[in-house]
């Protein structure tokens, strides 16, 4: 594969032509220059100057088979040649023979697929097929969750930091509760004599919300927005069992966690608990090409059989797109990957461990398989957040008075792309798959140096 460098004079007109075409996403920080990539190969990248970072994030949590992977690209090459598009209208071979394979991997009953082109998108039509078949338009979702860019996605979404932007138009009917975040329980008690009540509220918000207006309670397994939260035993069993004597429709996102990441294929295994909707992206094609997925047991599908479902795009069920993701898929299984990410999970998880009685800044660590993530405090003992109250917006912005933000610049600099969120202590590591044991290792030595020059910087933890 050739490297594409470019001199410092060309990468400047590169980052001049960004800032006067390119709309900025998110919050843009003053000054701040995002790497313009040119290229990958399994665990690495590299950007327009040649430099390289090992990827601890495989891009966007999404391209879970590495880099470059020539099976994937060589399929995707045959499907260009041999038809690259259908229209909706049609049927395609690629897209009947991908929602064979999914009804065939995907756990219980869940039988049929809505094809989309991302995540927002298929949780879009999740709730849409949720309110039509319950006839009802509330949506139960966690506070802190991210589900989409969308209006309703928003909506569901309990970030505060998307739901409170001036002018956005927010669906006030969608309700929020707490997710299961044991490590800062929003009721202050302690798991396992908690009694699960964070899954009782679920109960309790259907309830006075009125059951019969509620259509489904919507949930990541594992939301990671809120802080890589790994719910406790128990949690998604009870809440199925609400949904099921409520008659609420449960669709779980798993749009981050499905597709090996987690150590199983999906990670409802994790806790044998089947929703009546799952959503897919990310890794359903590792990022080659995008794709989004809605899967729906066969309750819902025999309804929609029956009266249709008023929703297209023009690109539903792309054929490229599609036999792409049947290679990806091939790939998960020949190389056993969700196995794989639970041992180097596993091992990670022991390291990490290792990584915490060394740094006392390291307040929690949790994962599983390879979705993992550190949470950093102020002080261990009071679990005071890394990021300091009361901080001006600029301020926030600002390295050198956010030291989330100092740590993510500082292990680009040491060569690390690990995801360092800006407004809490969490940082996520969901490396590619295919990682191996001695780039776990040099990773987490780069990782340990980083936060250990952070804590320097702003003499963490505080004592006393
Ligand atoms: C859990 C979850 N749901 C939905 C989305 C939205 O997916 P997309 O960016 O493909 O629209 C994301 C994106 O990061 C996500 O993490």
């Amino acid at each position: 594969m050739s490297r594409k460098y470019y001199s410092e004079d060309e990468v400047e007109s590169l980052y001049s032509d960004a800032k006067a075409y390119l709309v900025q996403r998110w919050e843009p920080r003053p000054g701040y220059k995002p790497l313009i990539l040119t290229g990958g190969e399994g665990v690495h990248f590299w950007d327009a100057k040649g430099k390289k970072y090992l990827d601890l994030i495989s891009q966007l949590y999404n391209v879970h088979i590495g880099l470059n992977n020539r099976d994937v690209i060589e399929a995707a090459k045959r499907q260009l040649d041999e038809m690259a598009y259908a229209s909706p209208s049609y049927f395609n071979v690629p897209q009947i023979q991908l929602a064979r394979r999914l009804a065939q991997i995907t756990p219980g009953d869940l039988c049929k697929t809505f094809f989309g082109n991302s995540g927002t998108e298929a949780n879009e039509v999740a709730i849409k097929l949720a309110q039509l078949y319950k006839g009802a338009s509330k949506i139960v979702s966690f506070w802190d969750a991210y589900h989409g860019s969308t209006y309703a996605m928003v909506s569901v979404g309990g970030s505060s930091r998307n739901r409170q932007s001036p002018g956005l138009s927010i669906m006030e009917e969608f309700k929020h509760v707490p997710s299961p975040y044991c490590y800062r329980c929003p009721f202050k008690k302690t798991y396992p004599d908690c009694d699960l009540m964070c899954a009782d509220f679920v109960k309790y918000t259907i309830e006075k919300e009125g059951a019969k207006s509620v259509a489904a309670f919507m949930a990541e397994p594992i939301c990671s927005w809120a802080g890589q939260v790994i719910p406790p035993d128990g949690y998604w069993q009870k809440v199925r069992k609400i949904c099921d004597d409520t008659g609420v429709i449960m669709i779980f996102d798993e749009v981050m966690t499905a597709f090996a990441r987690t150590g199983k294929m999906f990670a409802c295994e994790h806790w044998n608990v089947v929703p009546d909707i799952e959503t897919y992206a990310k890794g359903i094609t590792s990022g080659y090409v995008p794709l989004g997925a809605t899967v729906v047991n066969k309750k819902i599908a025999d309804h929609f059989d029956e009266k249709g479902f008023p929703h297209s795009y023009t690109y539903s069920g792309h054929a490229l797109a599609c036999a792409t993701s049947l290679a990806v898929i091939d790939f998960y299984y020949k190389e056993k990957l969700a196995d794989r990410a639970a041992k180097m999970g596993d091992y990670m998880m022991d390291e990490l461990r290792g990584m915490q009685e060394r740094l006392p800044i390291i307040g929690d660590i949790r994962g599983l398989g390879l979705f993992m993530g550190i949470e950093l405090v102020a002080n261990p003992e009071t679990k005071e957040e890394v990021v300091p109250k009361g901080l001006t917006p600029e301020q926030k912005k600002d390295p050198e008075c956010n030291p989330m933000l100092y740590l993510a610049d500082k292990a680009k600099e040491n060569g690390l792309i690990v995801s360092s969120s800006p407004g809490t202590g969490i940082i996520r590591m969901m490396p590619y798959l295919i990682i191996t044991r001695e780039q776990v290792d040099e990773g987490l030595k780069l990782l340990e140096k980083t936060i250990g020059e952070m804590a320097e910087k702003f003499d963490l933890p505080k004592k006393g």
